[in-house]
């Protein structure tokens, strides 16, 4: 039962964010060779490009998307660990997600099959839970259109580094939110 955490936030390498830090709280419950952690913001992600109505399908990726896409196949459990931004998804994770469109049009590549069999959870940080609901809804829709199952998501209250750290009801959901 593989989880692998995308990690979205774009703070600089090496330091670490409320989102992440919310994240590796909930991951302690899981052993970590069952663990998979990807950044975002380290990766080269290329533009989307819409080719569905032109060519109609996509050769397989390379670099680091080709990367994403093994990832994203092998796990069982796929957590999107976000920042809200301007109350939706960091940009290099709605590039990820708009890849899935093309992932879905690569001959030989059963993608929606193999979703279809896995969960999608979102971990978040932002300054107020009501700012973090359109992100949430977005994720959620995401899994039903791909026919995954939704596990839901796990918020805290984040801001300058370090401020999910007071949020004692967020760490105690954390213990609990990757369980089972
Ligand atoms: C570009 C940008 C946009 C943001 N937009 C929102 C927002 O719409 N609503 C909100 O409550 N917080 C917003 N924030 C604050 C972040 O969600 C918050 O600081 C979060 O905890 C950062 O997560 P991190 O520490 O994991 O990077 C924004 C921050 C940035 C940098």
């Amino acid at each position: 039962m593989k989880t692998l955490f995308l990690v979205a936030s774009t703070r600089e390498a090496g330091h670490l964010g409320n989102t992440e830090w919310l994240a590796r709280q909930a991951a302690a419950t899981l052993p970590t060779d069952q663990q998979q952690w990807l950044h975002l913001a380290q990766m080269q992600l290329p533009a989307f490009v819409d080719l569905r109505h032109t060519a109609g399908q996509y050769p397989m990726p390379t670099g680091d998307m080709k990367t994403l896409l093994d990832a994203t196949l092998a796990c069982s459990n796929l957590v999107l660990v976000a920042p809200v931004y301007w109350y939706s998804f960091p940009a290099n994770l709605k590039t990820y997600l708009d890849h899935w469109s093309a992932w879905m049009r690569i001959p030989g590549v059963d993608f929606k099959g193999a979703m279809a069999k896995k969960t999608l959870r979102l971990i978040t940080t932002s300054g107020d839970r009501a700012k973090a609901q359109p992100m949430i809804d977005s994720a959620e829709l995401c899994a039903k259109f791909l026919s995954m199952t939704w596990g839901g998501v796990l918020w805290g209250k984040g801001g300058p580094p370090k401020a999910v750290e007071s949020d004692a009801a967020a760490i105690d959901a954390a213990k609990n939110f990757l369980a089972g």
